[in-house]
This record gives structure tokens, sequence and C-alpha cells, in this order.
């Protein structure tokens, strides 16, 4: 059993105080019949709660993938900056959070959530849960920078960083290629090449663990995940 206000709120419908105007107003039906008390108790389960005669469903957890653009910040909010979670137009919960940073010129694969465990799992370099990158790097790459990230390279920190994969998919002034890291320090693609002599002048991630980023994807657009991607993360 939940407080009308609180399931309401959750949902993304408004403030506390918003939608307790709301409920006294009398626009928000319970099966049927006008509510007026904000501390209501609801069967989440079964009962049908309609606001402004559109029907409010439960959703305790929502997933998202979204092909992050260049330009907007991994963070839930900001006074100056456009950030990922306002780019998720018809998100339910309040609660969502990218799971993990992409720094603002990064591009790629994030998945939203409020699904703080799922995070942690993602995320904990104890998990070893593979990152992919496309990257593409000022320079040429060499079979001694595949054996330098195999070893684990020296970016500044305490230790050394996991061994990494790098698949060269072209050589020359500018190169490219595949990274697959299972940390995820800050900028840590970027000073891995950097530790190489080589600069990053595009990153984009291609995977997290199972999950792929959809190609049907532009930059800036986002889907659910579907029900085998979400059970495929645990
Ligand atoms: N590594 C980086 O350097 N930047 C990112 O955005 C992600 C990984």
């Amino acid at each position: 059993m939940m407080r009308l206000d609180k399931f309401l709120a959750d949902m993304g419908l408004g403030t506390r105080s918003e939608v307790k105007k709301d409920i006294r107003k009398g626009l928000i039906l319970v099966n049927g019949t006008p509510i007026r008390t904000p501390e209501y108790k609801i069967d989440i389960q079964k009962d049908q709660v309609t606001a402004k005669g559109q029907p409010v469903s439960y959703a305790k957890q929502e997933y998202y993938m979204l092909n992050k653009p260049a330009g907007v910040i991994s963070a839930t909010t900001d006074k100056k900056e456009k950030t990922v979670l306002d780019l998720i137009g018809e998100k339910q919960r309040k609660d969502l959070f990218p799971v993990g940073r992409l720094d603002k010129d990064t591009e790629g694969l994030l998945l939203i959530t409020n699904d703080g465990e799922l995070a942690h799992r993602l995320l904990s370099p104890k998990k070893h849960v593979d990152k992919v990158y496309y990257v593409r790097v000022q320079g040429e790459l060499a079979e001694e920078d595949i054996r330098r990230l195999a070893e684990g390279i020296d970016i500044g920190e305490e230790k050394l960083t996991l061994p990494a994969r790098l698949v060269i998919r072209k050589n020359g002034q500018f190169s490219e290629a595949e990274i697959t890291i299972q940390e995820g320090k800050f900028h840590q693609v970027k000073r891995m090449f950097h530790a190489l002599g080589k600069e990053v002048v595009y990153l984009k991630r291609l995977s997290m663990g199972t999950l792929v980023l959809d190609g049907n994807l532009k930059p800036g657009e986002y889907r659910k995940l579907t029900k085998e991607e979400r059970d495929g993360l645990c």
C-alpha cells in the first residue's frame, strides 16, 4: 500500500506539493472516484489511478538505452548544461540516473535506470564487466600498444589499469580501434591512450556487459530495454 501523493510524485507527475494540489482539486481518480486526500492509501497492484484523465501505471524500475550525443553531460540535473536525463521524455520515475559517466564529448551507449543494485554490478571493477569503446586516435597504433594495454598501463593512479583488449581496425595518421576495459575511472580511455602517446579524437561506447548499443538509435535517441536485454544484465 502506498500514499496517493507519493505514488503520483514517484511516477513523475510533479513534486509532492504539486500533486497534493491536484489531489485536492479532485483531478485524481482512484477506481473512477475522485480522491481528495493526499494520504489516501492505494494498492499499487490493483487500484486504477487516473490523473487528469490519463491512466497512471506504477513502474517500480525503469531501464532505458540512450545513444548519448556529444554535448550533453552525464548528470541528472544541471543549472546550465543539458543532461542525459533531459533527453528521456517519457520517463515515469523521478529517481533515474545514468549508469556510469560518459564525458561530455563521448557518444554511445548509456543505460539510464533507477536500479541501484544493477548499476553497482555493472560498474564495480571487481565484477569484471566488459565495456567496449570505439576509439579514433591521432597517430598509428602498433602491436606494442596492444601488449602494453594487455599488461596494464600507468595512468597516474596508485595501480596500473586492469588488462585491456585492443583490436586495431584501421591504421594511419588517424587510427581506429575497439578497446575493451573492465573499469571506469575518470577519462579512463583517453588517459590510457595518452599514456601511449596518442590522443583520442573521438570516443563512443558500443557495449556494456551483454548490453549492446542498438544501431537504429541515432545520437540523442533512446528506447526502453527489452525484457531479454534487462534479464541478460544480471
Ligand atoms: N573513457 C573516457 O576517457 N571517456 C569516457 O567518456 C568514457 C571512458
